[in-house]
């Protein structure tokens, strides 16, 4: 399972993208807002960081023809946009449109399986369900991206599925055991899935023992 970044923070992006754990990035208009920049700047500037990796940037309108005109817009960016889309009739229409003109998209505020087999027929690249969106109402979000994995192989169908919403360290894992192609995370999991406190132990012991033993230095 790859990783994406779920960011529009660009100093976010550059520090993962430095460590070379990150696939991709993924954006949404509330993650755009937070940052209080200009949309295409922004795109344009992660771009500059991490050269082709894909990078979803959502439409904002509810009606297909608009979003259409928006994703085109978004696409002359650059070839590694993704057109990211609402999982509407809408939405749809669009994705498919999208998928005529060749241009790679990523429908998200995916909540179940029937959802997702759509998504995948209309042509997406990428469907996104949201693991954390259904645990914050008590259903097992997880389930779900077990339930796509199994109807996308019964289907032969390759769109990617992107686990989203991801909260903790144990959705990744168990995200990743579920069959999804990519778990779209934080920054801040980013370093909560680095740290380990037997790590940190581990290294204070061995630069102890190493000075201890005065070592000739490098
Ligand atoms: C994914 O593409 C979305 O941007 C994101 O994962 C939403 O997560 P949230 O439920 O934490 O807002």
């Amino acid at each position: 399972m790859r990783l994406f970044i779920d960011t529009a923070n660009v100093e976010e992006i550059r520090k993962a993208h430095e460590l070379g754990v990150i696939s991709g990035i993924t954006t949404n208009p509330s993650l755009i807002a937070k940052e209080g920049r200009d949309f295409f700047e922004v795109v344009k500037e992660i771009i500059s960081i991490v050269g082709d990796l894909p990078i979803s940037a959502e439409v904002v309108s509810l009606e297909a023809k608009e979003m259409v005109e928006q994703g085109k817009k978004l696409s002359k960016l650059g070839s590694s946009v993704v057109i990211k889309l609402p999982m509407t009739a809408e939405g749809l229409k669009a994705t498919s449109e999208f998928k005529k003109l060749g241009i790679p998209t990523n429908v998200t505020l995916i909540f179940s399986a029937p959802q997702a087999l759509l998504a995948a027929r209309a042509g997406a690249t990428y469907v996104s369900p949201f693991i954390g969106r259904l645990d914050d109402i008590n259903q097992v979000g997880i389930n779900l991206i077990k339930e796509i994995r199994q109807i996308f192989v019964a289907g032969n169908i390759d769109s990617q599925i992107i686990s989203a919403s991801v909260r903790h360290t144990t959705h990744v894992i168990e995200a990743a055991s579920a069959g999804a192609d990519i778990a779209t995370i934080p920054y801040k999991l980013i370093e909560s899935m680095i740290h380990h406190p037997l790590t940190d132990a581990g290294i204070e012991r061995f630069l102890k023992d190493w000075e201890g033993a005065k070592q000739a230095t490098f």
